[in-house]
């Protein structure tokens, strides 16, 4: 029986869909990507702005047909939007076999069990089959929900409050993922440097992981300005593992604005720690959240948000159009005519990608340390996408295959293998993929650093 999912929405819902997939392998099921051949569909919604929302519905919409086309197909659907909008999915929806909210996907396994009318005395020989998930770069969720409440977001509401994994169980999957593969660990949570178990302090755990047996890469997302402590700069500064990039959302350049957002910083706190992390870890790249349009966001409110970006020089960005909420403590402020909420979503993006492009285009010519992750593409340690060219002749003469050989492989043989860490001299950044080529062959981690 073949599974097929479906992610809307941000890491956090992707390392959850990987979780859910883990419980249906565990349980025999083989994942897809043809939803034609699949038996059982999950989508994985988003809530956290209308337009996300309404993708999940309609696609959800759609699989009533799906379903109807062969006896026994079932629709699951879980997530942010599941969570917050439960009855009106049973009432627009009746077709669907399964609702489990985001709050509730620690229990998935007992629901996948319902679903496929296991029966308890199965689980531990279902258990006991290994899921194997070859991802070069993996993710790792440390807490839960969110303490914060941000005027404008859901995410508290449908996620509930932080809960902390204990330092062993993080790690125990950190061991896990490495065994699928994974060379490169990200640490996932809403506001991921808040977290603490015991002793442990976010910095720590940074350290713990970074030091576990197999793991060349850390990273983190999303950390909240308030959290980046000198500690968790230090560790960033000088535990070799730990990559030199960071997301860290500022939401907006205007005082007042971060007041009504309820975000606990100012501009200045903002810009003091940006200026403290560059001193201190060389070379780090910086990309942000930002929201335009937020209710009561004057023309000056919005000129300071760009000023703030023209000061920061992000590397890159994510500008998003203020969507209201229902629930959430802006609700019943009054919005902005949609119009003028576009043409400041607009002149934002420009000046975002504007600048992106030309801290990009100063890479032209400079020396990256790539990991593979599929396909000749990888990541630099700051964190851009790389596609390598010229890999697939390098991997040939490696290999030493004849002609006829190579095509019988086919394309997806010839590419330098997934897990690979290589020198990739960067040739072209018009894009947000750059483009590189393999310097002096591949080389090992060891004999790089
Ligand atoms: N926990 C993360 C962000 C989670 S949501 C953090 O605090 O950094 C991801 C991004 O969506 C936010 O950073 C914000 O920029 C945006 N966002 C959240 N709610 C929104 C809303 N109601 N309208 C528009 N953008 C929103
Ligand atoms: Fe939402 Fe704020 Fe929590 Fe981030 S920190 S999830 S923006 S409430
Ligand atoms: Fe969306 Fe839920 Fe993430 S609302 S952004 S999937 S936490």
């Amino acid at each position: 029986m073949k599974f097929f999912v479906r992610t809307y929405g941000c890491q956090m819902n992707v390392a959850d869909s990987n979780e859910m997939s883990r419980h249906l392998k565990a349980r025999g099921l083989v994942e897809t990507q043809d939803p034609d051949e699949a038996s059982v569909i999950l989508v994985n919604t988003c809530t956290v702005r209308q337009h996300a929302e309404d993708r999940a519905f309609s696609e959800i919409g759609r699989l009533r047909r799906w379903k109807a086309k062969r006896a026994g197909r079932k629709v699951v659907v879980t997530g942010c939007a599941a969570e917050r909008t439960k009855e009106y999915l049973q009432d627009r929806f009746p077709f669907l076999d399964l609702i489990a909210g985001a709050k509730s996907i620690e229990n998935f396994g007992h629901m996948a069990d319902q679903l496929l009318d296991r029966r308890e005395t199965d689980e531990e020989l279902d258990y006991a089959v290994p899921s194997i998930d070859d991802k070069v770069a993996a993710f790792v969720t440390i807490m839960r929900g969110c303490n914060y409440s941000c005027t404008y977001c859901i995410v508290p509401y449908v996620r509930g409050r932080e809960i902390y994994h204990s330092t062993e169980q993080i790690l125990g999957e950190v061991r896990d993922r490495v065994s699928e593969g994974a060379r490169e660990i990200t640490l996932l949570g809403q506001t991921v440097n808040s977290y603490r178990h015991n002793q442990y302090r976010f910095g720590d755990l940074l350290r713990a992981v970074a030091a576990s047996e197999g793991v060349d890469r850390v990273r983190f997302i999303s950390p909240h300005p308030y959290y980046m402590t000198d500690r968790v700069i230090e560790v960033m500064a000088t535990v070799p593992q730990v990559c030199e990039s960071l997301h860290l959302p500022v939401q907006s350049g205007s005082n007042t604005m971060l007041k009504a957002m309820a975000r606990n910083y100012t501009r200045e706190q903002y810009l003091a720690r940006v200026e403290n992390m560059r001193q201190a870890i060389w070379g780090m790249t910086l990309s942000t959240d930002i929201i335009v349009g937020f209710p009561g966001e004057t023309e000056d409110d919005f000129r300071q948000t760009l000023s703030l970006i023209e000061q920061v020089q992000f590397d890159w960005g994510f500008i998003f159009k203020y969507s209201t909420r229902e629930g959430t403590p802006a609700a019943h402020l009054e919005c902005h005519p949609e119009a003028l909420i576009e043409e400041r979503h607009q002149r934002c993006l420009e000046l975002v990608d504007r600048i992106a492009l030309a801290k990009r285009s100063k890479l032209v010519g400079t020396i990256h340390e790539v990991l593979v992750e599929q396909d000749n593409f990888g990541r630099t340690r700051t964190n851009y996408k790389v596609r390598i060219n010229g890999g697939e002749a390098q991997a040939r003469q490696g290999a030493g295959l004849n002609g006829e050989a190579q095509a019988r492989q086919g394309a997806a043989s010839s590419n330098i293998a997934p897990g690979e860490i290589v020198r990739v001299r960067i040739t072209n950044a018009q894009r947000a993929t750059l483009e590189g080529e393999l310097e002096n062959g591949n080389i090992t981690f060891e004999n790089f650093r």
